[in-house]
């Protein structure tokens, strides 16, 4: 029986519904170039600002068997950097993702009208969500605010939107923001960031692991696990049937990618596993889901994508 994770996002083709999450090594020319070799079903870069940015200072990401928590401070070359790597990526013959994080919204209109006008870039997801600069709330809680932004980046003709979400937990925010969505042409919605402001600690040194904000930053892997399904479910079955959700969080085997899917999602990025096992990661995953859906006799992932059923 012949097996294909072929999927699409906003209409774009990916032959495999697993790819890269915008964070882990995807910074520069070679991390992107890894991805392109790899089996990752796209190249989504790290999310990028109008001038190159060094970040936060280290130590600024620690991991352990649970998960993962980060205070980068969004380090990245810059967005014109990504714009001139694009005609390169081609070569892999997969869809080129440039992640947006602008500092200010005007900040925001500059870089997605200059990238609009490049053709080999097929999709921008803006992230509305990143926890780790401080003084810059993530605009994904302020729901007032989101509808500003929208309201302007939707303004101008662009290239295929997806916007990247931060976590929510309450079943009005659920409802509240699928409703601002839904009044835009946004594509794809990416769910979720990481859980912000969270903090780990080393109980022999009595002391926090990660050096910017007192030690306070973005929580991913298994820890969030539970949160991302929940997040990925609530909005496949509130926002419009043309808007892809793209599941981000706590997926590292086969069937956590399944369980995404199950619960709505088109395609799944991996974040803290990718950075912690490297671009095998993507060929490994794969060949569990597929062996998954081999024991379940599912050929395509549209078979069960969205079919999580309730206790009757
Ligand atoms: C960073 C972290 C995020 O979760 C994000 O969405 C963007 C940037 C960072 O600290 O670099």
């Amino acid at each position: 029986m012949s097996i294909n994770l072929n999927t699409t996002i906003g209409g774009i083709a990916l032959n495999s519904c697993i790819y890269n999450a915008s964070g882990p090594k995807c910074t520069t020319k070679e991390e992107l170039e890894n991805i392109g070799k790899s089996f990752s079903a796209a190249i989504l870069t790290k999310s990028s600002t109008l001038e190159l940015r060094e970040g936060n200072p280290s130590p600024r990401y620690y991991e352990n068997d649970l998960g993962s928590i980060n205070s980068m401070g969004l380090p990245n070359k810059g967005y014109q950097f990504y714009a001139d790597l694009a005609k390169n990526m081609r070569q892999y013959n997969k869809p080129y993702f440039v992640s947006v994080a602008g500092l200010s919204l005007e900040n925001n209109l500059t870089m997605l009208q200059d990238l609009s006008s490049v053709d080999a870039i097929d999709a921008i997801e803006l992230n509305l969500s990143c926890p780790n600069v401080p003084g810059k709330p993530q605009t994904g809680y302020d729901f007032e605010r989101t509808q500003h932004v929208l309201d302007k980046v939707c303004q101008f003709d662009q290239h295929t939107l997806g916007i990247k979400l931060p976590p929510y937990f309450d079943l009005i925010h659920f409802r509240q923001m699928a409703e601002i969505i839904n009044q835009y042409p946004i594509k794809f919605v990416t769910c979720v960031n990481s859980i912000g402001n969270g903090l780990v600690i080393d109980i022999d040194q009595e002391q926090v692991v990660i050096k910017p904000k007192d030690g306070f930053g973005g929580i991913g892997g298994d820890y969030i696990k539970p949160t991302a399904l929940a997040n990925v479910r609530q909005f496949y079955l509130l926002l419009r049937d043309d808007i892809d959700i793209i599941g981000s969080g706590g997926a590292k085997t086969g069937s956590d990618v399944f369980e995404h899917i199950l619960c709505g999602a088109s395609a799944v990025q991996i974040g803290t596993q990718y950075m912690k096992e490297g671009t095998s990661c993507f060929e490994r995953i794969e060949k569990e889901l597929k062996n998954l859906m081999l024991q379940k006799n599912y050929t395509s992932i549209k078979d069960f994508q969205g079919k999580l059923q309730s206790i009757k």
